[in-house]
């Protein structure tokens, strides 16, 4: 889908999946919010009104027992894994508009609200389920599917169990039909494709009701009208995406405020999450009438140094050794390399830290750094340090055959289509494209050659002209991705951009950079010796 101005017009709103505070944030949680976060970004320099959430999933049975083996209330275990959570945001640099907690009373209530209305309208009922279960991610299998798991945990790999409970269902077997038809006839619905055909699939083999309460514990949310059964987390968590934005009480500042955000441009999630976010979610919105979200995008996982991470195997990428990859690096490169090289197709992604090493090199050292150092080392030493002119004689010099306007506006067009249907790395990668074309040019032109050459200077003027101009353009672009670098490059080319305040085709226009200008050196990204190593 092409961005068009039309689409300004419309509110984004963007999520992570709310993480569980049983865990300490580690790359898959930062990845997933990283991204969002660049999405986010782009979009408001786009002039977009973007809402970007996140958050944490506090209620379960994992909660509780996790709790309890420490001896402490699951609330104060949630209140304190909540706030690690909360505290990783700011430190990379991470602009989410809300950190929703399920144990908020307004999301309570307003679970309340809408799993009252589902039994209301008969999308809920009471019932007996037997099935087999999964301890660790509290999801149930049927006969069909346990068998082809033979028997174990998809996921921690451990023996599903059988399980039988009176609960209260969720009817979504009445959804199966409208759900094939929104698969096909929406094909962006579900991405990347794999995911779409992973979904389809699974729906052909037939769907049942689903349990939505337990009665095995108590940290939840109760069931309206019957407290013995606490509902499910997952029907609690999904519900944070239209909570948070106060679509269960029409009366409140956050409806007020927030209701024009639905339905959402993207749930972003991983992969093991689909199911929950392609199909049961969007039959509970079915089943409460309201508008279905465009699209769930589900990324593939981190693997790291080839391997699933593990932390007897000591390559988990953790926060201590994220801590040193930023230490190490920059801030910008981690979110540079979790943005390009990212599992964000239908395959994994490994992590590795002579791969991120040679990322560094090549694209920010040798290309972003590099370009932007040599330009402004060159108007430094040839134009005083001012911005020369393209057009001395009102007319553009054209050198080296190159167009600089029409691809300058290629890349730009490029970059925002890409960004804008979440391909990161593509919209990117059109920048650094951007970045290169300005190397050949000056490897082409030689303007170092033709500073010896006073009759030159006209040439000379309009060479780096075009240099510096071509740098700013990418620098619009690359902004999102490593915001601190990028304003570092702002600042010695003398511009004053805030890309909060939108404008980003504006600005992105060739001719925008004044002659006249004062320019700074820069080194924006200085080498580093050798990768890191994982800690003994
Ligand atoms: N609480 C649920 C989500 C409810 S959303 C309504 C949950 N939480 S979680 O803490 O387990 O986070 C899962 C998410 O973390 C994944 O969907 C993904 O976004 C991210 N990742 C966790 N490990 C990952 C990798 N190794 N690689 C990439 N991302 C992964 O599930």
């Amino acid at each position: 889908m092409p961005y068009n101005a039309a689409m300004s017009a419309r509110p984004a709103y963007i999520t992570t999946p709310i993480y569980y505070v049983n865990d300490r944030p580690h790359i898959g949680h930062l990845y997933t919010t990283t991204i969002c976060d660049v999405w986010a970004r782009f979009m408001r320099f786009l002039g977009r009104d973007v809402f970007f959430l996140t958050g944490t999933d506090e209620h379960g049975i994992k909660v509780e027992k996790s709790a309890q083996e420490r001896g402490i209330s699951p609330q104060e275990l949630a209140d304190e894994n909540a706030a690690v959570f909360q505290s990783v945001l700011g430190k990379f640099h991470l602009t989410n508009d809300d950190f929703i907690r399920t144990t908020q009373a307004d999301h309570e209530r307003q679970v309340q609200h809408f799993v009252k209305r589902l039994l209301d309208s008969d999308a809920v009922y009471l019932g007996e389920f037997e099935g087999w279960y999964d301890e660790g991610q509290e999801e149930y299998y049927t006969e069909t599917q346990a068998r082809k798991l033979e028997y174990k945990s998809p996921v921690s790999g451990r023996p599903l169990v059988r399980a039988t409970e009176q609960n209260y269902y969720f009817r979504l077997s009445a959804f199966q039909d409208r759900m094939e038809r929104l698969l096909t006839e929406q094909p962006d619905f579900v991405r990347p494709e794999a995911r779409r055909n992973e979904v389809l699939g699974r729906l052909r083999e037939g769907i049942q009701d689903v349990p939505i309460t337990r009665t095995n514990f108590t940290w939840g949310v109760p069931m309206p009208g019957d407290p013995e059964h606490v509902i499910y987390v997952w029907i609690d968590a999904l519900l944070n995406y239209i909570t948070a934005l106060g679509l269960g009480e029409p009366e409140s500042d956050r409806h007020r405020e927030r209701s024009g955000y639905w339905p959402a441009t993207v749930h972003v999630i991983g992969k093991e999450i689909l199911w929950f976010h392609a199909v049961i979610w969007p039959s509970v919105l079915m089943a409460l009438e309201m508008p279905l979200p465009d699209c769930v995008y589900a990324h593939s996982f981190w693997i790291s140094e080839g391997q699933k991470m593990s932390k007897s195997l000591g390559n988990f990428i953790d926060l201590e050794a994220i801590d040193r990859y930023v230490d190490t690096y920059g801030l910008d490169m981690w979110r540079y390399y979790l943005a390009t090289q990212g599992p964000l197709g239908a395959t994994d992604a490994d992590f590795a830290a002579n791969h991120f090493h040679e990322v560094f090199n090549t694209d920010l050292v040798n290309t972003v750094g590099n370009c932007a150092s040599r330009v402004t080392a060159m108007i430094n030493k040839y134009c005083d340090g001012t911005v020369p002119t393209e057009s001395p004689d009102g007319e553009r010099i054209v050198l080296g055959e190159m167009d600089w306007p029409t691809q300058a506006a290629e890349a730009v067009a490029a970059s925002i289509a890409a960004m804008t249907r979440f391909d990161l790395a593509g919209s990117i990668g059109a920048a650094l494209g951007l970045v290169r074309q300005v190397d050949g040019f000056i490897n082409r032109t030689e303007p170092f050659k033709l500073a010896k050459d006073p009759e030159k200077s006209r040439e000379l003027g309009a060479i780096l002209y075009q240099c510096a101009e071509a740098v700013r353009i990418a620098s619009l672009l690359l902004w999102p991705v490593m915001p601190g670098r990028i304003e570092q490059l702002w600042e010695a080319l003398g511009l004053a951009i805030d890309p909060q305040a939108g404008g980003l085709e504006e600005l992105a226009v060739w001719g925008g950079l004044e002659a006249g200008t004062s320019v700074e050196k820069v080194a924006l990204f200085p080498r580093v010796d050798a990768p890191v190593v994982a800690k003994a």
